[in-house]
C-alpha cells in the first residue's frame, strides 16, 4: 500500500536545518499494522505528517513516497484526490485538526459527500454511525455543536470519526486514543480492527503504549533520533530485541510480577540535537552496550531476512547478551 524509501524531513529552525525524519525506509502492506514506537522528540508524527505533506512551512522533504506504486509526492492528483482521504490521518492533537469555526458537521459531511458522491442526508446519516461508532453521544445534537463545546475525548472521537469517514485504504493514527480512557480507548482500537478487516485498511499506529502495540501490532517499528533503529514482527520483537535502545525501552516498562515499590530503570541522558551534524550511533552516548566504533561509524541496517527482522546496531544486545537499562524478562531473554 505504502513503500517509503530513504526518507529525509529537514525543519527550518534558528539553529539550522533540523533532520526530524533520517532516511526512514518502511512498507505497509494492505490489512497489516505496524506499531511505531519511540520516545518523545523522535520524529513519529513528522513522519506521519510527511507521509501526508502537512508540515511546517519551509521544511524540506526528499526520498520516495509510494501509495500503490504512484509518487505521493509528484502526482498532482494526491492533494486534492486521496492523499488525506485514502490515506487518512488521526492527528496526536485533535484541536489543531479540528476547524474552530466550523461545526462538527459541516467537517465530517462535507468529506463524505465529495469524496463519496453522497446526498446530505445519506451523508448525515453516514456520519452519525460513524459518531456512534466512535462512542459519541447524542450524535445528531453534536452535528450541530462547535469543537469548543466538546470536551478533549470527544474532540478526539470526532477526529478519529472524520480520518475513518472516506472508508481510507492507509490510516495513520498518531497516538489516537491517548486521551481517552480505557473502555473508549478499547472500543475505537476494535473500531479501527473491524474497518481494517472489511477494507483490508494498512494502519500505521504511532504510539507510546507498548502494550496496545503488543495487542494489536503486527509489526512494530523503533524510531530513535529520525531513524527506524529495530523493525519486526511483533511477537519477535517482545521475546528477543537487537536493539539496545529497543532493550531500554522495554525494560522501563512496569510488569505485573515487578516486586512492589521496585522502580524500573528509565534512560538516562536526552537525544541527539538533529539540528547538529551526527557522527557515529545516534544511540551511543547512551548506550550500556557501546564500543568505541559505535562514536565514529553509523550502523548500518542489517536484515535478517529468515526472521524479517532489521535493526542498526555495531553490537546487538542479542548477540553479546549485555542487559541494558534493568533486569526486565525481556532483558534475561535477549541475554540467553
Ligand atoms: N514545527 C517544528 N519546527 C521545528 N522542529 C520541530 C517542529 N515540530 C517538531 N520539531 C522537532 O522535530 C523532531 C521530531 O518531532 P516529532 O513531533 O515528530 O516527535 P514525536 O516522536 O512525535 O514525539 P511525541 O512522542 O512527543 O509526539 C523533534 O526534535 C522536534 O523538536
Ligand atoms: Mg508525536
Amino acid at each position: 500500500m505504502l513503500a517509503l524509501d530513504d526518507v529525509w524531513t529537514r525543519l527550518p529552525t534558528a539553529a539550522g536545518p533540523l533532520s526530524a525524519v533520517r532516511g526512514v525506509s518502511l512498507d505497509l502492506y494492505s490489512n497489516e499494522t505496524v506499531g511505531l514506537v519511540g520516545e518523545s522528540g523522535s520524529g513519529k508524527s513528522m513522519l506521519g505528517r510527511t507521509i501526508l505533506n502537512i508540515l511546517p512551512d519551509g521544511a524540506r522533504v526528499s526520498g520516495s513516497i509510494r501509495y500503490q506504486g504512484k509518487d505521493v509526492r509528484a502526482d498532482p492528483r494526491a492533494a486534492n484526490g486521496w492523499r488525506g482521504v485514502e490515506i487518512a490521518m488521526i492527528f496526536q492533537n485533535p484541536m489543531t485538526s479540528l476547524n474552530p469555526v466550523r461545526t462538527i458537521g459541516k467537517q465530517i459531511i462535507d468529506p463524505i459527500r465529495h469524496h463519496l458522491g453522497l446526498a446530505q442526508r445519506e451523508a448525515a446519516d453516514r456520519a452519525m454511525d460513524l459518531l456512534n461508532q466512535v462512542g459519541v453521544s447524542a450524535a445528531r445534537q453534536r452535528l450541530g455543536q462547535y469543537p469548543h463545546e466538546l470536551s478533549g475525548g470527544m474532540r478526539q472521537r470526532v477526529a478519529i470519526a472524520i480520518a475513518l469517514s472516506c472508508d481510507p485504504k492507509v490510516l495513520i493514527a498518531d497516538e489516537p486514543t491517548t486521551a481517552l480512557d480505557v473502555t473508549v480507548q478499547k472500543q475505537v482500537l476494535d473500531l479501527m480492527e473491524s474497518l481494517q478487516e472489511r477494507f483490508r485498511m494498512a494502519i500505521l499506529l504511532i504510539t507510546h503504549d507498548l502494550g496496545v502495540v503488543a495487542g494489536r501490532a503486527d509489526r512494530v517499528a523503533v524510531m530513535y533520533a529520525g531513524e527506524i533503529v529495530e523493525m519486526a514482527q511483533t511477537a519477535d520483537l517482545f521475546a528477543q530485541m537487537q536493539h539496545p535502545y529497543t532493550r531500554a525501552l522495554l525494560d522501563s516498562v512496569p510488569r505485573l510480577d515487578d516486586p512492589p515499590h521496585v522502580r524500573r530503570p528509565s534512560l538516562a541522558g536526552r537525544p541527539p540535537n538533529l539540528a547538529l551534524p551526527l557522527v557515529g550511533c545516534p544511540f551511543q552516548p547512551r548506550c550500556a552496550n557501546q564500543q568505541p566504533d559505535c562514536a565514529v561509524e553509523v550502523p548500518a541496517l542489517v536484515s535478517v531476512p529468515e526472521c524479517s527482522r532489521s535493526f542498526s546496531c555495531h553490537h546487538p544486545v542479542g548477540v553479546h547478551g549485555t542487559v541494558v537499562g534493568g533486569e526486565g524478562r525481556a532483558g534475561h531473554a535477549a541475554a540467553e
